[in-house]
């Protein structure tokens, strides 16, 4: 487990909203820290205890648990961690709630879970394991586990959807554009994302940005970029083919634009990060007035700016739509930014009073609303999707 790993990136200095809620918190964080050098060992008492106490959660989980390097267990320590933000913690923990129903999750299993966490993590806390300490645990988990289950339960649609790739194109090397279309309208609002699973891959799901807005087919166009050592989206670039059938979860995430009251909008994506600005401008399109909307697309060298001849044929026909290619290590280039994205974007100042939508990978969202931060651009109005722990 990396100590960096972040779900969310979260202000830096960050200071929790109600004193109970930070001494949870604190005694949480200060326990795992004495922990976290046994990670490895945790991990394997974790899923053990959890597949004695709930055997049925075994097939849940990839064949080989190695693949995974314990998402599960990764991802509760660090949704804890955000129990004192509680704003962005609950709407996520509905729609991972919702999302989790693909797994086929009952309630027992979250029992299960919670029971196979605190004993492990008291295992290996050693001293550190208090009463208190224990009930800081037990409470936040409970938190959670509450708000995922109840809006599982709430949540009338089906658990998945099936859908068939309909086209699969390469554009580069590492990027592939796949059209899928489901057995029935996946209901995401533009800039949402999804969990998908792919046959090649059985159990380990991974999350796309569909990369247009809803349509009437309802196909749904992803856009992947293999990732080196990546296990699923090799599979998917390489060896996905028409007719194959992925599974699709619920749609998650909070990186939408309603045009009748949003301020301007900032969007800053690296490379495939531009997925979710790209099902919002396409929605934008189809009307004629909107807020404007100022997209810094920027990503390593120009070939990894894949889509940017389509955005600026967008732009030409759209004059509330501006696009800024940056690039941060390919000094030849011309009509593009060289720099990161984060320098980038802070060199025009604050960006007071516009919306600002981040996505990309773990290390460029945390780089840029860290900078930008720094750059008095106030948090309230930066939103970025939780990403995966790597
Ligand atoms: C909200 C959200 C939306 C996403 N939308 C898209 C999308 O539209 N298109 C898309 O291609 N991907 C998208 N992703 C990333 C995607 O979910 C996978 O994480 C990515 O494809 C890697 O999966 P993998 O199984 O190939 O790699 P894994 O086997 O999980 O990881 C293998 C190695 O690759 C590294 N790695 C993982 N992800 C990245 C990354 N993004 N950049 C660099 N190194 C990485 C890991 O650290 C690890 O060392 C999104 C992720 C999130 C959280
Ligand atoms: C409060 C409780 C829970 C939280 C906060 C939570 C959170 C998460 C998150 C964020 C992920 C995505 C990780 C990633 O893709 O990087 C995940 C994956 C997963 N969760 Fe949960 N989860 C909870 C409970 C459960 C329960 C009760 C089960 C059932 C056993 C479960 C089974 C899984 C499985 C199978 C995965 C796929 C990843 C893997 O194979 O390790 N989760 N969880």
């Amino acid at each position: 487990m990396t100590a960096n790993a972040v779900l969310s990136p979260g202000p830096p200095n960050h200071e929790p909203s109600n004193s109970g809620v930070s001494k949870m918190v604190r005694l949480i964080r200060e326990s795992f820290a004495v922990v976290e050098p046994h990670t490895d060992d945790v991990a394997r008492f974790f899923y053990g205890m959890l597949f004695s106490l709930a055997p049925a959660t075994r097939d849940l989980f990839a064949v080989n648990m190695e693949v995974q390097r314990s998402r599960l267990l990764r991802a509760l320590v660090h949704v804890i961690q955000m129990v004192d933000r509680p704003d962005e913690l609950l709407p996520f923990l509905h729609q991972l709630g919702r999302d989790h129903r693909k797994f086929g999750v009952v309630t027992a299993h979250y029992e299960a879970v919670g029971t196979a966490l605190l004993a492990s993590i008291k295992r290996y806390a050693g001293d550190a394991w208090t009463d208190s300490v224990e009930r800081a645990w037990a409470e936040a988990y409970t938190v959670m586990a509450s708000a995922m289950t109840e809006a599982a339960a709430a949540d009338d649609g089906p658990a998945w959807y099936t859908g068939q790739i309909v086209h699969h194109e390469r554009l580069s090397w590492d990027v592939a554009v796949i059209r899928v279309q489901p057995d029935h309208p996946v209901p995401y609002q533009p800039g949402q994302y999804v969990s998908v699973e792919v046959p090649q891959r059985p159990r380990l799901w991974r999350y796309l940005s569909p990369a247009n807005a809803p349509s009437d087919d309802g196909i749904l166009e992803f856009h992947i970029r293999s990732v080196e050592g990546g296990w699923v989206s090799r599979a998917m670039v390489g060896h996905a083919r028409p007719g194959d059938q992925w599974r699709i979860g619920s749609p998650m995430g909070r990186l939408t634009v309603d045009r009748e009251t949003s301020p301007d909008v900032l969007m800053i994506a690296g490379g495939t990060g531009l997925t979710p600005m790209r099902a919002i401008i396409d929605d934008l399109a189809q009307y004629g007035e909107n807020p404007r909307v100022q997209l810094f697309y920027g990503g390593r060298t120009r070939e990894d700016l894949y889509d940017l001849e389509n955005l600026q044929r967008v732009a030409m026909h759209n004059p509330w739509l501006t696009i800024t290619p940056v690039v941060e290590d390919d000094p030849g280039v011309s009509g593009a930014e060289h720099s990161t994205l984060a320098e980038a974007v802070t060199r025009y100042g604050a960006w007071q009073d516009w919306d600002v939508l981040v996505s990309g990978s773990p290390g460029m969202i945390r780089a840029t609303v860290s900078q930008m931060l720094v750059a008095r651009t106030p948090l309230d109005y930066i939103r970025y999707d939780p990403f995966t722990l790597d």
